[in-house]
């Protein structure tokens, strides 16, 4: 009994040397693991198009040219121009923009940018992985739609430019008001504008893309063989 009492006091009396002591190697760990994620966040620079391939960003795209560092890296947005004007580019760097300013999480012990943060998918392949998954018995309907739903960016490219069925309106309905509802952001690329979406599409999918973006104008020529202008629509 003596010696707890004993032990009980010495404890006491260095209580606040072992509170220094734990403060002190808190604040090192801190220290460490800031060092550790800004040597990260210099590596993702060199490494990013390694994370925009698994992301799915097409080859000619993982180094666009346009400028995007103005936008809101949170924000939802809608690409919309003429052909060749610059939309699958303008995504592009968005996306590249938001993955280099995502803080990055540890898997496996290691830091990373999540493989689940974002994904980027021309809408009719999107539309025909979907069509082929329902095909094969073996897949659940709402597993490859998930999919689409709760990754926490998207970037719908090419929107508009699928034949409309009945299906096809459906299946665009369920993914983007899902991720209405969840605000989750949504990058968006067409040729279209919102009116001309209203009219080909359905007006609760316009009203909903409205509602969770930004519309980004592009103007001028094809690209592919001359000039064009970025302009934002408020
Ligand atoms: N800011 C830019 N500076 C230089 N080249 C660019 C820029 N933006 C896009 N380009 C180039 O212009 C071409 C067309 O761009 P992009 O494919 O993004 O156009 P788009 O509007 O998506 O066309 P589409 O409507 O046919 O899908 C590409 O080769 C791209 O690399
Ligand atoms: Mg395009």
């Amino acid at each position: 009994m003596q010696e707890i009492t004993d032990f009980r006091k010495l404890l006491d009396e260095r209580k606040d040397d072992i509170l220094a002591r734990t403060q002190a190697l808190d604040a090192e760990d801190r220290e460490k693991e800031l060092e550790e994620i800004n040597c990260f966040k210099n590596d993702l620079k060199n490494n990013i198009e390694k994370y925009l391939v698994k992301f799915g960003v097409p080859k000619r795209f993982l180094n666009p040219r346009s400028h995007t560092d103005k936008l809101n890296f949170q924000k939802g947005y809608f690409f919309h121009g003429p052909v060749g004007t610059g939309k699958t580019d303008g995504a592009a760097s968005l996306l590249k923009n938001i993955v280099l300013n995502t803080e990055p999480g540890k898997e496996s012990g290691r830091l990373t940018i999540p493989s689940e943060l974002a994904l980027f998918v021309s809408v009719p392949m999107m539309l025909l992985n979907i069509r082929s998954a329902f095909k094969k018995d073996s897949i659940d309907e709402n597993e490859i739609i998930k999919k689409y739903t709760k990754v926490k960016i998207l970037v719908l490219d090419d929107l508009g430019t699928e034949k409309v069925s009945e299906w096809v309106m459906q299946t665009l309905y369920i993914i983007i008001n899902a991720r209405y509802e969840d605000e989750k952001q949504t990058i968006i690329t067409s040729n279209y504008d919102l009116n001309e979406i209203k009219e080909s599409l359905n007006d609760k999918i316009a009203s909903r893309i409205t509602a969770m973006t930004e519309t980004i104008h592009l103007t001028g020529i094809d690209r592919r063989s001359g000039l064009s202008v970025m302009t934002m629509v408020k």
